[in-house]
């Protein structure tokens, strides 16, 4: 499969390190919802309950050789799913080849994923200002696809009171981050009630990362 070149001045940067690919996964975005779609069958989406003993409102799934979960004792990454005990769904090729070919149009070559965080957000959910910073290796960047309804990202720098500021993301735009934005901060500002012809009322993303 190839993807045909994506054009320079179509990408946009928003730190050193760190660039929006807007529209880069549109092709693909079916395809990709399809595959959530029988991914979350096997390993259905859930609530995961932070260490402070709260709710996420984000709905929770992966697939890859490791899964990123919480629980009381804390955030990390598991190659089981910790609900049924079985190894979380393989990642499709189509997955990682997509997270490849967008982090090597934001400059980060041979990027190969073994993580897939699906993320669902339905509306009034949101994600609140964190940094990803359980994987081992911080010299691989992070891949962020959008899928379906439009959300505000909030993107801050690598303080948590620095400025923020606040992105749309559409269906099809990738956010890439690593190498000085690797740890900054970002979240996910409350869903807006929408619909989105191939997702309803829903919004999914999906992060990519070289966790192990
Ligand atoms: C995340 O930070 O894990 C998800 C970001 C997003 O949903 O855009
Ligand atoms: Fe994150």
């Amino acid at each position: 499969m190839t993807l045909p070149l994506f054009p320079d001045d179509a990408r946009e940067t928003l730190d050193p390190g760190a660039c929006l690919l807007r529209g880069f996964a549109l092709e693909q975005a079916p395809t990709l919802l399809h595959a959530i779609h029988t991914l979350t069958t096997h390993a259905p989406l859930r609530h995961l309950i932070t260490p402070g003993g709260q709710r996420m409102s984000v709905a929770m799934s992966n697939c890859g050789a490791l899964g990123w979960v919480s629980d009381k004792r804390g955030y990390r990454y598991t190659p089981c799913d910790p609900d049924s005990g079985a190894p979380w769904p393989a990642m499709p090729s189509a997955f990682s080849a997509l997270a490849t070919q967008a982090a090597a149009a934001a400059g980060y070559a041979d990027f190969e994923p073994d993580a897939c965080l699906i993320n669902r957000y339905a509306s009034g959910t949101r994600l609140s200002l964190h940094q990803d910073k359980n994987e081992r290796d911080m010299t691989q960047p992070i891949v962020s696809v959008s899928l379906g309804v439009t959300a505000r990202f909030v993107w801050g720098g690598a303080e948590r009171n620095d400025k923020t500021r606040r992105l749309t993301l559409e269906h099809g735009d990738v956010v890439v981050w690593g190498g000085p934005a690797r740890l900054n901060f970002h979240g996910v500002a409350e869903l807006a009630a929408s619909h989105h012809a191939l997702t309803d009322s829903y919004r999914f993303n999906l992060t990519f990362r070289k966790a192990g």
